[in-house]
């Protein structure tokens, strides 16, 4: 039995345990009070477990069965499952003083997941930013501590260091900062193309390194993370960053060698999504209907589709098939789409993004090899 930190004991029940997000309801059975666990997910909306229209901390109603149990609903198995939070982790984990070095776009984003699931609380979270305008847009949503002074002092007061700045300006950080760096301390890197090589070359230091690619859907909570990380990463230091990007949407754990790919696939992704987006608005256009109606169900489209995939975990392609009436509609469209390549299209798409993401880390390597390597810069 575990006990909260009121003596109470603790009753853990996965409602709902998905590849992305864990809904964890704590249950205490004296007082028949239950709540999400912080940092499990509440979905939103109709479907998979919370999202059964709940509100926080509210029990299913009397008789009411468990949504993904209901007769009728088809029973979605998890793609990869998730280790169930335990409890006290959790708290630990909360105590971490966390430092987002960049508080830009994806800097943002994983201030605001990391708040609102409850990875970290205002007093243990701090951003550094270059921009005064920025920090002070940061201070008014977030109400956490910015800094525009410097990293170094804040650095040294952290124990989990998030690093969102440019890939070109990450190096002059690393170097500004690696002399209070410290071993115990974890260092995230979100930067494209740049390599966990290349950290460990300018820092100098053993010390636990991750590098994440996420994607820009993260600022709306629903990104797709990929993460690798060096040999000094522990166990529970891995699930602990993986709940940070988790937070904000998907984290599929990968070697990194795998890296250029997840970033030509969705690092880069949603720029692809939103030229088919743009082009559906334009064929609806074309045929007449009005911007506003064209762009709302365009999108939805795409939502809507990619949501079926995931809640179905059916082939696309059989999918699709069921759109398909012979002789109908969708066919002749789909002829058109063979015609043009569409998926060839894509396929070499995501093979040119990675082949240019190598060439990208290749040049980085040798250039921090030269600028900041160099024995006289080491020093
Ligand atoms: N955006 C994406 O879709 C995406 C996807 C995957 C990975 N990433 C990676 O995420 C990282 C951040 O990208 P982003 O799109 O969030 O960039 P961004 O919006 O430009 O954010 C970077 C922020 O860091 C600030 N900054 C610059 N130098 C700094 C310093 N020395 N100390 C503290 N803050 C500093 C910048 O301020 P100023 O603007 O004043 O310079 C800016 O606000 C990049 O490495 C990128 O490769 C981005």
């Amino acid at each position: 039995m575990v006990y909260l930190p009121t003596g109470k004991p603790l009753s853990i029940r996965m409602s709902a345990v998905r590849a992305d997000r864990a809904v964890v309801w704590w249950f205490n059975p004296r007082t028949g009070e239950a709540r999400h666990l912080p940092g499990s997910r509440q979905r939103s909306g109709r479907g998979l477990g919370a999202g059964s229209g709940r509100r926080f901390g509210e029990l299913p109603a009397a008789g009411r069965r468990h949504p993904l149990k209901t007769p009728g609903r088809p029973y979605v198995r998890t793609r990869a499952l998730i280790p169930a939070l335990n409890y006290n982790e959790h708290l630990m984990a909360e105590m971490k003083r966390i430092l987002v070095i960049g508080a830009g776009n994806i800097g943002g984003a994983l201030i605001g997941g990391m708040l609102s699931s409850g990875v970290a609380d205002r007093e243990h979270l701090r951003a550094c930013e270059a921009s005064e305008e920025r920090a002070q847009e940061i201070r008014e949503k977030w109400g956490i501590e910015v800094v525009t002074t410097g990293n170094r002092d804040p650095v040294s007061q952290a124990e989990v260091i998030i690093l969102s700045v440019k890939p070109q300006t990450l190096p002059y950080v690393l170097k500004d900062i690696r002399d209070v760096l410290r071993e115990d301390q974890l260092l995230i890197s979100v930067a494209a193309a740049f390599p966990i090589s290349v950290i460990e070359k300018i820092v100098q230091k053993k010390m636990p390194v991750f590098r994440v690619m996420p994607n820009i859907p993260v600022v709306v909570d629903e990104g797709a993370t990929g993460l690798s990380t060096n040999a000094a990463v522990t166990r529970e230091q891995r699930r602990f960053v993986e709940n940070i990007f988790r937070s904000v949407g998907v984290v599929c754990v990968i070697d990194e060698e795998m890296m250029d790919a997840v970033t030509a696939l969705s690092g880069s992704g949603p720029a692809y999504i939103y030229m088919v987006i743009e082009a559906l608005i334009a064929g609806g256009l074309k045929m007449g209907l009005t911007h506003q109606v064209a762009t709302r169900l365009a999108e939805q489209t795409v939502l809507g589709a990619a949501k079926l995939v995931r809640e179905t975990m059916l082939h696309p392609a059989i999918l699709k098939d069921r759109v398909i009436t012979p002789g109908g509609v969708t066919i002749s469209a789909i002829h058109e789409l063979e015609r043009h390549g569409l998926r060839a299209m894509l396929i070499s798409a995501v093979e040119t993004a990675t082949k240019r993401s190598r060439q990208l880390t290749e040049s980085l390597k040798a250039k921090v090899e030269e600028e900041f390597c160099s024995p006289k810069q080491t020093r």
